[in-house]
């Protein structure tokens, strides 16, 4: 049986993913940057120590890949992280960090794991609809908001690159969803968004639908777990 790779799983969005695919039977690497203990007391298979940051780690992730193999018919790409900032306060330290992260992150994840996907496999890309250029109607968030505008390049171009081979890519925006990643929001921005939040679970599994349903011919967009589709 083809597997199922969630990239991220230490908690969140990404772990609950790789929760709720392991509950419904099927196949799922867990690849976390810490050390899946969790994950691993679950039954999950688990990959630790991959920083996406790092070609070394990413390496071994694909040799491991190679040496059990695995073919991968569904790529979750979750990891990811979120530092505020405005225009007194960007620094560009934390634009890069972040474009590594967030960005080039999932570039050299897929790149590196394209020759595991079969015919057909679906690939998601979490990005965020504050990455969209349409929907930016308030400005701010200068770091957080380039890495993620430019990851949904990253996916659509996957997309054209990947797509030749029959393998689907989407750029998704999960909601607004009640993680740790929320922390960096100032309490009142938080209080403001609470009537929209979504748990994890929610989420999570909104995204498994969307990914199922996801065809070659429906990727290459920018779509929200709620099957809308967004704007770039
Ligand atoms: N929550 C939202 O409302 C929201 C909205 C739009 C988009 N998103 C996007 O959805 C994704 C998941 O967010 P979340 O809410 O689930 O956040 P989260 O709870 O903070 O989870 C982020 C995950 O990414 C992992 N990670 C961070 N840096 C990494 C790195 N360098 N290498 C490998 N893994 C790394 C974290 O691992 P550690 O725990 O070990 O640090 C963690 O497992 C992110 O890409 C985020 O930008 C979230």
């Amino acid at each position: 049986m083809p597997t199922k790779v969630i990239i991220g799983a230490d908690r969140g969005i990404a772990h609950s993913i790789a929760q709720q695919l392991h509950a419904a039977g099927n196949d799922v690497l867990a690849v976390t940057m810490g050390d899946g203990s969790d994950l691993v007391a679950a039954g999950i298979a688990v990959e630790s120590g991959v920083n996406v940051t790092s070609e070394d780690d990413v390496a071994r992730l694909a040799k491991r890949l190679e040496s059990d193999g695995v073919e991968i018919d569904q790529l979750f790409h979750v990891a990811g992280v979120m530092f505020l900032d405005d225009i007194e306060t960007v620094d560009y330290d934390d634009v890069r960090k972040q474009f590594e992260i967030n960005t080039i992150g999932p570039l050299r994840v897929i790149r590196a794991l394209r020759g595991f996907l079969v015919e057909g496999a679906k690939v998601g890309i979490l990005t965020s609809r504050v990455g969209s250029l349409n929907d930016n109607t308030s400005g701010g968030d200068y770091a957080y908001r380039i890495s993620k505008a430019a990851a949904n390049m990253v996916a659509l171009n996957l997309h054209h690159d990947l797509s030749k081979g029959g393998v689907a890519v989407q750029a998704l925006h999960p909601g607004m969803v009640n993680t740790g990643l929320l922390d960096a929001m100032t309490p009142e921005d938080r209080e403001r968004a609470a009537s929209i939040l979504v748990t994890p679970e929610q989420s999570a599994s909104n995204l498994i639908s969307v990914l199922d349903s996801l065809t070659v011919e429906t990727g290459g967009k920018f779509q929200h777990a709620n099957g809308d589709i967004l704007p770039w």
